[in-house]
Formats: C-alpha cells, structure tokens, sequence
C-alpha cells in the first residue's frame, strides 16, 4: 500500500487543511481505515450506498458486464443494461409514462433536466421561457447550471457572477416557517409563494420549477407539509411551468418509498435521480421524462435532444443499477427503510430532550436531519459560525466510530448547523439503537464543551 503521508502532496483535496481518513475497505454498514478501525458508516457516503458495501452481487454485475462490453457511444448505440434499466425503473415509480435519460450523476441529471425544459418550451414555440424557479436552502449540484439553482450562500457565493440569476422561491422549512405559521394555521403560503414568483417574474419567461421533495444536504429531513406538492404542481399546470423533481437524494427508496413524491401522491414532470440507484458501485444518474415533454421533442424539427455526456449510460454503471434495484425489489429493502425509519425518528427525537443544542429532528425512512441551536429551550438560535458546531459533532462521532454527515448555512445563508443521517437500507434495529448511542455521546460531550 502507498503511504499516505509521503504520497498525499499530490492530491488535492477539497479541504485543503483538513486530514482525511484513509479508508481501505469496507463490508456492510461498516468502513475500516487504514488503522484497522471499524467505522459504521451512517451517512452512506452522501446518502449514496444504499445497499451496504462489498455487495457481491452488484460487483459481479459490473464485472459480468464489462466482460461482455465496457463501453459504446449512446450517440451511435443502444445497450442491454440501458434497456433493461429503464423498465425497471419505470416499473419502481409505478407509472408507464415515462422515459429514462441516463446520466453520469445528480449535477449531470439536474442540467439535463434544465435543458430538457428549455427545448421543450422552445419547441412549442415559446422561445423566451428560459427560467428555472428554485428554493432558497436546496442543493442540486456543482456544476454551473445546478449551482445557479442551488439554494446554498456558501456553496454559491464564490461564483455568483458566473451564475444564471433565476427566482428563488421559500422553502416549506417548518421548524423556521419562513411566513411565521405553526403547523395549525399552516395555509400552505411555502406553494402559493410559487404563483407569487411565476407572476412577478412573467410566466412567459419560465419553463421550469425544481424542488428537492425532501430536502438532502442544505437542510436534511425537511418534508413539506400535506398538500404542497400537489399544490405545486396545480400551479405549474396553470402557468404552462414544468415541474421538476430533484430526487437525486431522496430518490430510489431513501425515505421508504421509491420517489420520496409518492408519499405526497404527486407526480413530476421531469425527476432526476442518481445516488442510490447504482449504491455507489459505479457513478450513475437517470432523469425520468413525462410523454407531454418526450412527446414534444420527439415531433420536433430535430426530434432530438440537443444533449449528451460520454459516460451517460455507460454499460457497466448501467448493469450496477439494474442489479440494485433487483436487490431492493427482492429483498423489500424499501419497505425496510419504512419500518427502520418509524423505528428510530422517535429514538432520535427523544435527544431533543436530553441535549439543549438538539433543536430539530425531522425526515422521512433513512433520511433523517438533526439541527443544531444554542439553547432550545429559550429558542432557534443558531449557533455562531465561527463555531463550526458541525464540525465538532462530525469529529467527535468519528473518535466514536460513527461517520455523518455534516452541513450548515441553512439560517439566513451564513448560519445553522446540521447533521445528515442516511444510513444504508440493509441497517437493522440494534445498529440504529448503536448509531443513537454514539450520537447521545457526542452530541453530550460537545454541548459541554460549549458552556
Ligand atoms: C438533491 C441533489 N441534487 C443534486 C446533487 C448533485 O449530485 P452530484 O454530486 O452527483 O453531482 C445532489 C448531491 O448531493 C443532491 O443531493
């Protein structure tokens, strides 16, 4: 094995002062560093390996495929596994009318679908709608376009000027209702706050509106409330604007359904996924296309998609994600999810009694946030910034053997710190009641250190 420490000035890492772990293997829930540590790993990566590491199958699947073929061009030709895949995953929504565009990953799926609303207004005639409306606090990717519609002051700040300037409309952050509602008097202003954005802006100029369902790393956990999303996409039926669901991390199963939309029997025009879908076993996306919209590009003058990535679907990540959803399907890993997510929530809440700084625990099956705050028993401040209080939580899991997933930025762009906890689907009762006993520790050792 190389040694870290001498060949490391080569790497470039995104934190540049941050030591990284290195890790050598892994086998189910759990990671191992180069120490012989035993690490459970509760975040999945970033929500990612659903199926748990080592899966035999699933590299078999990879393996079996490449020996068959690595690679062709999706320019020039068609392949088995994309064949294959994009009936299973129509199957798994449960709605025949739709049509799979595969993708490298979650960015690579949130500007295919940009575009994709792009051509399918200009198609109809309707050249000047262009803007993708989004919610502030929301992640969809790094890349130009995604990160024009990222919701994120850290992640954006940098390269604003490089960025689309679109409309941002409120997200249905329940804890901090951004329109001073509690759960009774909830009118569900978060969705009429989507009308408000089309009509102020000009509908004539948007093509698309984007949401995370429930919301990934900018604030793990959110859900909205009942209604919103079929609310939503009332108003994006009105207005001629195509609704996109950004279920790259809630998706394929996360939240014990296989779209995190199905809990809220509401459908999107447009979803993109990736993440779970190939467990982290090979970089895979898809993005999911209503007929209307297929429907449309096909009878155009080009009946094409002017769109495409060399690695997008690329036969052997393809084949990772058939056998994945072969195993969820077999297995009943969804409703699994379900079962473990009933289970634990109220595990996790119950620390919100225990701990000052546990402000918020909310989410849906395996994808669960914990927000953090100075006292919340007099209140929802955020901690300083300058704390990192994240950070803290993150290291003092890791000393304990538990990996999450830190976040923050999510109280009035500058402040707010989070943790994410999306562990892999195959995760039984004890591991959870484990994963809960580390989290009390540290959560208790850092709260101290703060007084
Ligand atoms: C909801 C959502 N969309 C898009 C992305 C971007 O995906 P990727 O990092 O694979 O480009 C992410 C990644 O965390 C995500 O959570």
């Amino acid at each position: 094995m190389q040694d870290k420490n001498l060949t490391e000035q080569y790497i470039f890492y995104r934190d540049l002062k941050r030591d990284y772990p290195l890790i050598v293997k892994g086998n189910g829930i759990y990671i191992y560093n180069d120490k012989g540590k035993k690490i459970i790993d509760a975040a999945s990566g970033a929500a990612v390996v659903c199926l748990g590491h080592n899966n035999k199958r699933v590299i078999e699947a990879w393996v079996k495929q490449s020996q068959k073929i690595s690679f062709v061009h999706m320019s020039a030709f068609s392949n088995e596994p994309i064949l294959e895949l994009s009936e299973q995953l129509v199957n798994m929504v449960g709605d025949k009318h739709y049509h799979v565009y595969f993708t490298s990953g979650g960015s690579e799926s949130v500007e295919a679908a940009m575009k994709l609303a792009r051509q399918y207004h200009l198609e109809k005639g309707r050249p000047e709608r262009h803007m993708v409306i989004a919610r502030s606090i929301s992640y969809h990717g790094s890349t130009l376009g995604a990160l024009s519609l990222t919701g994120h002051h850290y992640r954006r700040y940098k390269f604003s000027p490089i960025l689309f300037s679109f409309p941002r409309i409120s997200p249905p952050y329940c804890y901090r209702c951004p329109f001073n509602q509690t759960k009774k008097t909830c009118n569900l202003d978060c969705a009429e706050d989507l009308e408000r954005a089309i009509v102020t802006e000009g509908e004539e100029l948007i093509s698309a509106f984007i949401f995370e369902p429930v919301v990934g790393a900018a604030a793990p956990g959110i859900s909205p409330p009942v209604g919103y999303i079929k609310r939503i996409r009332e108003i994006c039926e009105k207005h001629d604007v195509l609704m996109i669901g950004d279920e790259v991390m809630s998706g394929v199963g996360r939240t014990g359904k296989f779209l995190a939309s199905q809990h809220y029997q509401a459908r999107s025009h447009i979803i993109c996924l990736s993440k779970g879908i190939s467990s982290g076993y090979a970089p895979l996306g898809a993005v999911l296309v209503e007929d209307e919209v297929y429907d449309v590009l096909k009878s155009s003058g080009t009946h094409a998609f002017v769109h495409g990535h060399t690695f997008g679907g690329h036969p052997s990540s393809v084949a990772v994600g058939v056998e994945v959803l072969k195993i969820l399907k077999e297995k009943n890993l969804i409703e699994h999810v379900s079962d473990m997510g009933k289970y634990w929530l109220p595990q996790l809440k119950a620390l919100k009694k225990k701990h000052k700084i546990v402000g918020s625990v909310r989410g849906k099956g395996l994808l669960i946030g914990i927000e953090f705050v100075e006292n919340s028993r007099k209140g929802k401040k955020p901690f300083e910034s300058s704390l990192v209080v994240r950070m803290k939580i993150k290291d003092e899991c890791l000393k304990r053997g538990l990996n999450v997933y830190p976040g923050g930025y999510s109280v009035k762009g500058t402040a707010g710190d989070h943790i994410l906890l999306a562990p892999p689907y195959i995760i039984k009762k004890k591991e959870l009641d484990k994963i809960t006993e580390i989290l009390d520790a540290a959560i208790g050792t850092v709260e101290k250190a703060l007084e």
